[in-house]
């Protein structure tokens, strides 16, 4: 058993590794001379890292499946701008003396916490009885808690961990909040702000049945078939159902054009283009909220990190920059997090209390700081 993790994120160029991952896909493959070669996505909560492995392909590729834990042997090397690890040994092992904590990514905060937060959010803010309602039945069935709580907001990108999608939609209806009550108060009659909340809290809301969260994320066949759109859809309509006395029709209607439209073109897999003030607002509060996850996994090995601050960030392929997070005379005041009341944890099924050492407080956010 190898002593010391490494992890994803504190890989270099040319380094040696030697260390345990999860596999969250594994693939033989041949080159243009038709020579196999192995390609295995690794992974552990820090992040993910392609490797290939060029000797003894099929051999190493016959001893372990996706979703395996395997013990590693290679080398770091950078492709196209982006590491890769070229292995020469790779072995399946029993997952008995492993944290599965060190290999599942996972929100910063507790998904108990984003969910009460949400809930409290939607009684507290949302004016409409009708639109309150609904949302109440939705997120009062406990299959569906359970679901929410664990999802991840995408596969790869953005708020790609247990507990993202909670964290991405509770930030959008905050950000919704704040945004619609300024533009109602801007352009008196233009937007209805609690249809824009109900919009952050349901339009990904599909993802709970298109992408599994279990030991990798990956799409389910239901979600391959019909995608988190159309399934977020049907949720509507479902949790419409049951309510007594039923939904007014337009209500249901705008509900439904809030998810259908949220990707904002059709060539993004929106069936139609926002035609709502209300549909348009949600298009780029979700455009701004995973852009700025984005941004931030990309600044987070600098950031707290004295000696690498002021500096660049690495190349981040969706978004087609690197960023530059400031000199001393520009960069950001550090956020107190060590207040009381932290509501942190992973959400994950094996967050057993462990004993380990507390994360660095800016891996601890307090909750009351988020979107405030
Ligand atoms: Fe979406
Ligand atoms: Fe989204």
């Amino acid at each position: 058993m190898l002593d010391r993790k490494a992890y994803v994120a504190d890989l270099q160029d040319q380094q040696v590794v030697e260390s345990i991952f999860l596999v969250s896909s594994t693939s033989l493959r041949e080159t243009r001379n038709g020579d196999p070669y192995l390609c295995v996505t690794l992974q552990d909560r820090t992040g993910s890292i392609e490797a290939r492995a060029w000797d003894d392909a099929a051999a190493l590729a016959a001893r372990f499946d996706a979703e395996d834990f395997v013990a590693i042997r290679g080398r770091v090397s950078m492709y196209r701008e982006v590491l890769q690890l070229t292995l020469t040994d790779i072995q399946r092992i029993d997952e008995a003396d492993l944290n599965l904590r060190d290999f599942l990514p996972h929100s910063r905060w507790s998904t108990e916490s984003l969910l009460e937060t949400m809930v409290q959010l939607v009684e507290e803010e949302i004016e409409s009885d009708e639109v309150r309602r609904f949302l109440q039945a939705l997120l009062a069935d406990t299959d569906f808690q359970g679901a929410y709580q664990r999802a991840p907001a995408a596969k790869q990108n953005h708020h790609a961990y247990l507990g993202g999608l909670l964290e991405h939609s509770l930030s959008m209806a905050r950000l919704a909040l704040s945004m619609g009550r300024h533009y109602r108060a801007y352009y008196p009659g233009l937007v209805n702000v609690d249809l824009v909340v109900a919009g952050c809290i349901i339009h990904d809301m599909g993802k709970v049945e298109e992408l599994s969260a279990g030991r990798t994320f990956d799409y389910t066949t239901e979600g391959k078939l019909l995608g988190h759109i159309a399934m977020g859809v049907a949720r509507v309509d479902a949790v419409a159902r049951d309510l007594s006395p039923p939904l007014p029709d337009e209500l249901l209607l705008q509900l439904k054009h809030l998810i259908l439209s949220h990707h904002g073109k059709q060539e993004y897999g929106s069936p139609v283009v926002p035609q709502t003030p209300e549909a348009l607002l949600l298009h780029h509060l979700d455009m701004v909220d995973s852009r700025m996850n984005m941004c931030w996994n990309a600044a987070q090995p600098l950031v707290g990190d004295e000696d690498a601050r002021p500096g660049w960030t690495d190349y981040d392929r969706v978004l087609r920059s690197a960023f530059f997070l400031g000199t001393p005379a520009t960069a950001p005041e550090p956020v107190d997090t060590s207040a009381p009341g932290l509501a942190t944890g992973d959400g994950t099924p094996d967050d057993g209390g462990d004993g380990e050492a507390a994360e660095p407080a800016l891996n601890n956010p307090n909750l009351s700081l988020f979107g405030d």
